[in-house]
């Protein structure tokens, strides 16, 4: 049987994205009740991580260890991953030795063409394109505060990016609207808000996005791989921040979120991280949990 992959929230059908949800809330309180488990004994995670990273690094690493697996981090300034290995034999060597790849790289191609030659699950955790883990993080702590996400309003408020991407396809996957308030020139992929349309509007103001909403969310003006630009966005994005303000245009019970790292005073005001509405702590050990919930998925193809 062909291995399955998550590379974006579209490899998974709307019901098994619900389960591994609920799966990942079970997780998160077993784990508060100080249970463990061995499901992932003597399972193995090769973790390949071409960009920086906290979060995701942490939380599949310690996920694996706590459901009795291991985890193997892979960097390509010591592997010959960086030495000009093609990834299609890299693939079909590292899959043949463990039980799931992790990669955070720049093309989304390269996942896809990893995936392409691995015999086991390839994970996507970040491209320049999609960050479909994070969103798992981001609907299981909406659900955790609110319920369903179904028919509520979602505010994306800055550049079109991975994130904002990911949160496209959740808007079709979770049946919710998604307002993007960009400047000109940073909207998301012109193909993807043609594929999707009927759930996303483009706005220029940040108040037009938020007014209503139930959750508004942000991210770094400048994404990995785009240090160069950092000034130009400044400038750019400079009208493109939530603050209590914004805040207060939304829906009255409207969370905050933000997968982090967050550059206060840019796309967040100093105070927003302690904002009532603002669940961005819960979002980020949620990461833990939603993540064990999907290698348990793809290793063992079961959540329970
Ligand atoms: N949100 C997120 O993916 O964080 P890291 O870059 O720290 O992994
Ligand atoms: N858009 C950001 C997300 C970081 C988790 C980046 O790609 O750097």
């Amino acid at each position: 049987m062909a291995a399955r992959h998550f590379l974006t929230l579209n490899d998974m059908t709307t019901s098994e994205l619900e389960q591994l949800l609920d799966h990942a809330s079970r997780l998160r309180k077993e784990w508060h009740a100080g249970k463990t488990r061995d499901s992932l004994k003597n399972r193995v995670l090769a973790m390949i991580f071409e960009k920086s990273s906290t979060r995701t690094r942490v939380s599949f690493e310690a996920g694996m260890t706590q459901l009795g697996g291991t985890a193997m981090f892979l960097s390509p300034r010591d592997t010959q991953l960086g030495r000009g290995e093609p990834i299609e034999d890299s693939a079909i060597v590292i899959s043949s030795m463990v039980d799931a790849v992790m990669i955070r790289t720049f093309a989304h191609e390269t996942v896809e063409r990893f995936a392409s030659a691995s015999s086991k699950p390839v994970i996507n955790a970040l491209t320049d394109e999609f960050h479909p883990c994070q969103l798992l993080a981001d609907m299981q702590t909406y659900r955790e505060h609110r319920g369903s996400i179904r028919g509520a309003t979602v505010a994306w408020i800055g550049d079109g990016n991975n994130m904002c991407h990911s949160y496209i396809n959740a808007a079709a996957q979770f049946d919710f609207h998604l307002n993007v308030a960009c400047p000109e020139g940073y909207e998301p992929d012109s193909n993807l808000l043609k594929a999707h349309s009927d759930r996303v509007t483009v706005v220029r103001t940040p108040e037009d996005a938020a007014k209503g909403a139930n959750l508004l969310v942000t991210d770094v003006w400048a994404s990995m791989g785009q240090e160069d630009e950092q000034k130009a966005r400044e400038k750019a994005f400079q009208d493109y921040q939530i603050n209590p303000a914004l805040m207060s245009v939304a829906a009255k019970d409207a969370l905050f979120m933000h997968c982090l790292p967050a550059h206060r005073g840019e796309e967040i005001s100093a105070d927003m991280m302690e904002h009532p509405g603002s669940v961005v702590w819960h979002e980020a050990e949620n990461r833990l949990h939603a993540q064990k919930a999907l290698l348990e998925f793809l290793i063992l193809n079961r959540l329970d």
